[in-house]
């Protein structure tokens, strides 16, 4: 599944342990903050969006230093008056420093969701994310150039950081359409509208999903409390797919095995990430000991954004 044929990184074993290392680092980063360790990291993995913050913030990045890098080339042209310089020079200058904000945002995100990923993805990640700090530092130069009148100099480095930013997007690129990273993993979604049996309730056990399958889709059912409730899920985790039947129910959350995202129970919706998407939740009932469900395709019941709890 992660195809990375002639990307860079992806076969370069010695990164893996400077990454991990690092990693370790920004795991200590997030434990400093306590309490609101959960409302940064859901705010960074993009909860409150329903899916990640660092692919616009990407966006933003490119789009304001291609202005910047846009008008210097206009400036360069032959013939200009100066007062026009003037004026796309500033314009350049505000570009740029737009781009450097949106560039820290985005670097401050990519960690975020990087810090999850393993093997290929996360030495891809890594050389995806070394690229971009490198451009970073060349915008900021470029910047403070441009304020000390060092046009020609400013020009150059902010040109060079643009070109070090495209090839650092074909890698993230690479990471999105290649291995799924920052997409909603939660596979086929159940498009079955009569109610079908899929299990005797009483084999469920409290806190512990159980994997059934209706029409070929995965899914998972659990118990929602004692009073013999249950509520079925998508089998998969949004974030990279964990099989949510190895996870457990905790004070009325679904938690995923792999780094802990929790889905409200009641809706499917995060509580916290790393996931940013939903869990997909189907209706349920029980019938004559049976439990049934049944779904349309969509996000049944989740709200698609994080719950206040
Ligand atoms: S796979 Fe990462 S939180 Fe579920």
């Amino acid at each position: 599944m992660r195809q990375y044929r002639g990307v860079a990184g992806g076969r370069q074993e010695w990164l893996d342990r400077p990454s991990y290392r690092f990693e370790h680092l920004v795991a200590i980063a997030f434990n400093t903050l306590g309490g609101s360790r959960d409302r940064v990291a859901n705010a960074l993995n993009g909860v409150w969006l329903g899916h990640p913050v660092h692919p616009p913030l990407a966006s933003l990045t490119s789009g304001a230093v291609g202005t910047t890098v846009g008008l210097d080339a206009i400036n360069l042209l032959p013939g200009r008056p100066k007062s026009e310089f003037r004026d796309a020079s500033r314009f350049a200058s505000r570009a740029l420093g737009l781009g450097i904000l949106a560039s820290l945002g985005s670097a401050v995100t990519g960690v975020a969701d990087w810090q999850h990923t393993h093997g290929e993805d996360r030495r891809v990640g890594s050389v995806h994310g070394v690229l971009n700090g490198l451009a970073t530092g060349l915008y900021i130069m470029s910047w403070l150039d441009r304020r000390r009148g060092r046009h020609g100099r400013g020009i150059l480095t902010s040109a060079l950081g643009y070109g070090i930013t495209v090839s650092a997007s074909y890698l993230g690129g690479a990471l999105v359409f290649g291995s799924g990273i920052g997409t909603d993993q939660s596979g086929a979604r159940l498009r079955t509208p009569d109610w079908t049996p899929v299990l005797a309730v009483e084999s469920l056990r409290n806190g512990t999903p159980q994997r059934v399958e209706v029409d070929g889709v995965g899914l998972v059912v659990c118990r929602t409390g004692d009073d013999g409730a249950v509520a079925a899920f998508g089998e998969l985790c949004p974030h990279l797919a964990a099989p949510m039947s190895d996870g457990w129910v905790d004070r009325g959350r679904l938690v995923c095995p792999w780094h802990g995202s929790r889905f409200d129970i009641g809706s499917g919706a995060v509580v916290r990430g790393p996931s940013a998407a939903p869990l997909p939740r189907y209706q349920t009932r029980v019938n004559d000991g049976m439990i049934e469900l049944r779904g349309d395709g969509l996000h049944a019941l989740a709200a698609g954004r994080a719950v206040a709890k």
